[in-house]
C-alpha cells in the first residue's frame, strides 16, 4: 500500500486502517518492552535464587568439608543430576583446591574457577554461575561453585512472544471488527452528504428535502451547513421560477400580436406587399413562431417545477392533433426541402387526453426532427399499440448517441454534436410531463448518422368515456 491508494481509498476503509494500525502498533511497543524488561531483570533474578540454592547447598557440606570426607562431598553433588539445568558443581576447601566435582556431560570440559575467596554472581557466555564461601561456626571451611544453563530462560522468552504475538493478534482482529462496525458513525453521514451534494450538483436533488442531522459534531455541523445552503438554493430557484414566468407571461401577448400583425400583412390585410418585402415577412413569421414556442417552453418549464400544470382530459382526435401540430412547419418544411409524410391518417383514432398539451409535444418533436435533419423526409405516422394510440416522428436526420439520449428528457441542457441544432434544451422535458400527467409517454429510438424516431403514447378512449363526452 503507498500513500496515493491510502489517499483515494474510501474514508470507511481509511477509518478501520487508522484504528487497526494505532492499536497495534501502540500494542506491540509496549509488547516490546515488556519483553525488554524480562530480558534484563530475569538473569539477575534467577542468580539470586541460584546463589540462594548454592548456600544451602554449601551448608549441607560443611560436615564433608571439615572432617574431609570427599565422598560425601561427591555424593551431595550427584544428587543435583535430578535438575538436568545444572551444568556443572564444585566444592573447594579452604585453599582453593578442588574438593568435590560434578558435571552433567561427562565428556565437557567444564572448566571450574579457581575459588578466590571473593563471591561471585555472573551470567555469561550462555550460562548463570555463582560462587560462595561456605561457613562453619563463623570460620570459613571452603566454598561452592554452580553452574546452570539458560534454557528456562530461553523458552520463558519464547514463550512471551509467542504470547505476545497471540495477544497482538487477537487484538488487531478485535479491533478491526469494532472499528469495522464504528467507521459508519463517521462515514455514512458523510456520504449521505456527499450524495445528497452530487445529487443537487447534478440537478437532480430535490431542494424541499433537508439532511437528517445526525449529532453536534463536526459533521452534524456540516449537515446543518448544508442543509441552510440547500434552503437558500431553493429560495433562488423559486425567485428565478417567479421571475421566469413573469416575464415569459408578459412577453408572450407582445409576441402573440407581433404575429398576428405579420400575419394580417401577409394575408395581404394592410394593403399590397411586394415580393421582397412577403419575403423578409415569412422569415420575421418562423422567427416570431419560434420565439413564441420557446417563450412557451419557459412559462411550461416553470410551472412544470412548481407543480401547477395540470391537464384537462377529453377525447380528443389524432388526426386532428396531427393537423394542428404540423400547420406550422409547412414554410420551414419546404424551405429545407424536406418531405413531410403523413401514416395511418385513414382512421380516425380518438385518444383520451389533453388535446393542447398531445399538441405541443408533437410540434416540439416535429421542430427538433426539422431542426436535425437536412435532406430526406419527416414521417407522422399513426398507429395503436394495446391500450395506448402512438403518434410516431421519425426523421432521416443526424440521429443521436447513446449519451444524449441518456439525458433528452432531463432538464440538463442536452447538447448534440451540432450545438447550432439546440434550443433551451426544454422541449423533450416539457413532452415528457406533459404525456405523464396524461398517463401515456414518450420514447425514443434513434441511430447516430441515420435518424430517429419519437413515439408519444397516449391513452385510446374507452367506450364510456366517449359516452361521457
Ligand atoms: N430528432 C432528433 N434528432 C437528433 N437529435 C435530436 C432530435 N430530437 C432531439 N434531439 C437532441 O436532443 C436535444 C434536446 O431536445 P429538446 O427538444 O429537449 O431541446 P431543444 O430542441 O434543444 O430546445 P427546445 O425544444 O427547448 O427549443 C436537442 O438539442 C438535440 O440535440
Ligand atoms: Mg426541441
Amino acid at each position: 500500500m503507498n500513500l496515493i491508494n491510502f489517499k483515494d481509498m474510501p474514508l470507511k476503509k481509511k477509518i478501520v486502517m487508522i484504528a487497526v494500525i494505532s492499536t497495534s502498533v501502540s500494542l506491540l511497543v509496549a509488547c516490546l518492552f515488556f519483553v525488554m524488561y524480562e530480558r534484563l531483570t530475569y538473569p539477575n533474578i534467577r542468580l539470586q535464587s541460584l546463589s540462594t540454592w548454592a548456600q544451602i547447598m554449601g551448608n549441607n557440606s560443611t560436615a564433608a568439608l571439615t572432617f574431609n570426607d570427599h565422598k560425601t562431598a561427591e555424593e551431595m553433588l550427584k544428587s543435583l543430576k535430578a535438575n538436568p539445568h545444572v551444568l556443572s558443581a564444585c566444592l573447594y576447601d579452604t585453599k582453593g583446591k578442588v574438593f568435590a566435582q560434578y558435571k552433567r556431560d561427562k565428556d565437557a570440559l567444564g572448566y571450574f574457577p579457581i575459588a578466590t575467596g571473593k563471591e561471585e554472581a555472573e551470567y555469561s557466555m550462555g550460562s548463570l554461575k555463582v560462587i560462595r564461601d561456605i561457613f562453619a561456626g563463623g570460620e570459613r571451611v571452603g566454598s561452592i561453585f554452580l553452574e546452570t544453563d539458560t534454557e528456562e530462560m530461553k523458552s520463558r522468552l519464547e514463550n512471551y512472544t509467542l504470547i505476545t504475538l497471540l495477544i497482538g493478534l487477537l487484538s488487531f482482529l478485535i479491533s478491526l471488527l469494532v472499528a469495522s462496525r464504528l467507521q459508519r458513525y463517521v462515514s455514512k453521514p458523510l456520504r449521505q452528504v456527499v450524495d445528497r451534494m452530487k445529487d443537487i450538483a447534478n440537478g437532480e436533488g430535490d431542494l424541499t428535502k433537508r439532511l437528517e442531522v445526525s449529532g453536534k459534531d463536526e459533521i452534524g455541523d456540516v449537515a446543518e451547513a448544508f442543509n441552510a445552503f440547500v434552503g437558500k438554493l431553493q429560495t433562488v430557484g423559486e425567485m428565478k421560477l417567479d421571475l421566469i414566468s413573469v416575464v415569459s407571461h408578459q412577453l408572450k401577448t407582445p409576441v402573440a400580436e407581433i404575429n398576428g400583425f405579420i400575419e394580417n400583412m401577409l394575408e395581404g390585410l394592410t394593403g399590397e406587399i411586394n415580393p421582397r418585402q412577403k419575403r423578409y415577412l415569412q422569415e420575421m413569421r418562423l422567427i416570431g413562431r419560434e420565439n413564441y414556442r420557446l417563450i412557451g417552453d419557459l412559462l411550461n418549464a416553470s410551472k412544470i417545477d412548481r407543480g401547477v400544470v395540470t391537464v384537462d382530459l377529453k377525447p380528443i382526435s389524432a388526426k386532428e392533433v396531427v393537423t394542428m401540430a404540423i400547420r406550422d412547419y409547412e414554410q420551414i418544411l419546404e424551405q429545407k426541402g424536406l418531405r413531410l409524410l403523413l401514416e395511418g391518417m385513414e382512421e380516425d383514432m380518438k385518444l383520451y387526453g389533453d388535446r393542447d398539451k398531445v399538441v405541443e409535444a408533437l410540434r416540439n418533436l416535429l421542430n427538433n426532427a426539422i431542426k436535425c435533419t437536412d435532406k430526406g423526409t419527416v414521417t407522422i405516422r399513426l398507429g395503436s399499440e394495446g391500450d395506448k394510440g402512438v403518434i410516431e416522428v421519425r426523421d432521416t436526420g443526424i440521429g443521436m448517441n447513446g449519451e444524449t439520449m441518456g439525458r433528452l428528457f432531463t432538464k440538463n441542457r442536452v447538447l448534440g454534436k451540432e450545438a447550432h441544432r439546440s434550443g433551451a434544451g426544454l422541449g423533450l422535458y416539457i413532452s415528457k410531463h406533459f404525456m405523464m400527467l396524461q398517463k401515456g409517454d414518450v420514447s425514443v429510438t434513434s441511430e447516430e448518422g441515420k435518424g430517429s424516431c419519437f413515439k408519444l403514447s397516449v391513452p385510446k378512449m374507452k367506450k364510456q368515456e366517449g359516452a361521457a363526452a
